[in-house]
């Protein structure tokens, strides 16, 4: 299964993942260096932002507590803003759109 990333400078890449991954992990894994994931995917960081495609969200369960609160700290939070290191992928996500969120 693949998903799809559009980096900051607008290029799409798309980034083949083992199932059980995380999308940080299939993003870093797939050369996504944009992506910095400072804290290593615990939910503390929020540099792992990205924005799913509308089209995308109702392949997601919705996000906990935690990274909701941690989400709304960014400038950059939006309706669609996830952050990678919580979303475990399944074959499901075959076809999820994101985006690579601004940097704070
Ligand atoms: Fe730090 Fe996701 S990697 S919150």
């Amino acid at each position: 299964p693949e998903v799809i990333v559009t980096k900051r400078d607008g290029e799409h890449s798309i980034i083949e993942f083992m199932e059980g991954a995380t999308l940080m992990q299939a993003m870093s894994d797939g050369g996504v260096d944009e992506l910095l994931a400072i804290c290593g995917g615990v939910c503390s960081c929020a540099t792992c932002h990205v924005h799913i495609d509308p089209a995308s969200v109702s392949m997601l369960s919705p996000m906990s507590e935690d990274e909701q609160f941690l989400l709304e700290g960014s400038e950059h939070f939006n309706e669609y803003s996830r952050l990678s290191c919580q979303i475990r992928l399944t074959n499901e996500h075959h076809n999820l759109r994101v985006t690579v969120a601004e940097e704070d």
